[in-house]
């Protein structure tokens, strides 16, 4: 069956950060830090789903899908990362799965989507290597409680930008600003999910998949600094998060100058078989090089293309080009796709831009020679955007952050009467 869902995810939409027992993550901590957040947005109530699951399962009921991808909060199950297990916490997410399992939506957990506990955070987060260890047995307790109804799961959500983000660049929480310094951090990721993968299966889950954000990189032109730099960048964003999870070896990633703390068996742990690669698409990248500082490439604007009202190109060709060419270079180790996420930021109700975009991008997928068995467009709600706060807007449902009133846009009710007309045998 092919999956049609909506994806979201728990510091995103949940709210009640402080109710039943649920522990401090560290994007917490960087929100309440002044500065760090657009106009000093939280995700303290963003759009209250804690209370409000059963109206937002309703809202998907009347789209149609058959899917919905969300994430576990860590710090909700055990609110200091180890140790005691938070049975509200739990239990929040046993009646999520119970709801959609009655409404005929597929639950897909992914386990980390970057709220990690501020008590692991005090231990060094992932740069620590032990964080790894208690990331396989949070997913355990969660699995334990949950895989007699949730078949397919996510181990991590796009170690790239978490890594690149909030250890390398710092414009995430938990803010630090290492540069190819945070790539442990990468590492310990991809060990964790390895980990996972294992402590899921014991505990009898069916289906397991890592997502990562991965994006076609074009060359700025044919100069032997552009091709370099490009091949270098997409080394960095793709190749170091596809490959050991696909092949068991790491890219040669000597031109970032930093050693990875690889220890005997790693490998071997990380490229655990999976049954499906998620892929998060929103936009190619093109790069030339050198750049500033001593990096090793340039990222630079798309030109001539529309962009979303967060700035980002619009490519929907550019998915196609990523998924031919992940079969091109994996063959045989890729295994099925789906595409976990892919949507933009528009304003307004009459939201004709994403129905563009998301129509352009389904097509897209469609023309690609890749094994794709779902697509999940993020998001179902309008919802906290990380740094940008409550500024871009990316859901098929408006949220007035002030009342909490839902308002499916004129996207919802496309992708209603598109789904209508689709068959979920392709
Ligand atoms: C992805 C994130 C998701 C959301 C979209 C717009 O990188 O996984 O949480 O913020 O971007």
């Amino acid at each position: 069956m092919f999956l049609w869902g909506t994806a979201t995810a728990s510091y995103q939409i949940e709210g009640a950060v402080t109710e039943d027992g649920r522990g401090l993550s560290i994007w917490d901590t960087f929100s309440h830090t002044p500065g760090k957040v657009r106009d000093g947005h939280t995700g303290d109530v963003a759009c209250d789903h804690y209370h409000r699951h059963t109206e937002d399962i309703a809202l998907m009921t009347g789209l149609g899908v058959n899917a919905y991808r969300f994430s576990i909060a860590w710090p909700r199950v055990l609110p200091t990362g180890r140790g005691p297990v938070n049975r509200a916490g739990l239990d929040f997410y046993d009646r999520l799965v119970d709801t959609l399992c009655e409404k005929g939506i597929a639950p897909v957990p992914t386990l980390f989507h970057w709220d990690l506990p501020q008590a692991l955070e005090d231990e060094g987060g992932w740069l620590n290597r032990d964080t790894s260890r208690y990331f396989a047995e949070y997913a355990s307790v969660v699995a334990e409680r949950l895989a007699d109804r949730v078949r397919m799961w996510i181990t991590l959500n796009e170690p790239f930008v978490h890594v690149a983000y909030g250890y390398g660049l710092g414009v995430h929480a938990p803010g630090r600003r290492l540069m190819f310094d945070a790539l442990p951090a990468a590492h310990h990721q991809l060990l964790g999910h390895g980990l996972a993968t294992q402590a899921l299966r014991a505990a009898g889950a069916e289906q397991v998949l890592i997502t990562n954000n991965c994006t076609p990189v074009r060359p700025a032109s044919d100069s032997p600094e552009d091709l370099a730099a490009a091949e270098t960048y997409d080394m960095l964003h793709n190749r170091l998060f596809n490959e050991p999870v696909l092949t068991g070896a790491y890219p040669d990633i000597t031109a970032f100058g930093v050693d990875i703390p690889i220890e005997s068996g790693d490998l071997e742990t990380i490229a655990q078989p999976l049954d499906g690669l998620g892929i998060n698409y929103y936009n190619p990248t093109r790069i030339g090089g050198p750049g500033e500082d001593g990096l090793p490439f340039r990222i630079e604007e798309i030109t001539g293309v529309p962009l979303t009202a967060f700035g980002w190109p619009v490519v929907p060709d550019g998915l196609r080009e990523l998924l031919d060419g992940l079969e091109a270079r994996y063959g045989d180790a890729l295994p099925p796709v789906y595409i976990t996420e892919n949507g933009c930021s528009y304003d307004g109700l009459d939201d004709q831009e994403r129905i563009a975009y998301l129509d352009g991008h389904i097509q897209a997928m469609k023309q690609a020679k890749a094994d794709v068995r779902g697509y999940f467009v993020w998001s179902l709600l309008d919802n906290f955007e990380w740094a940008e706060g409550y500024h871009q807007r990316f859901g098929l449902v408006h949220v007035d952050f002030e009342t909490q009133e839902r308002t499916p846009k004129a996207s919802y009710h496309w992708l209603r009467a598109f789904l209508g007309g689709q068959s979920t045998d392709t």
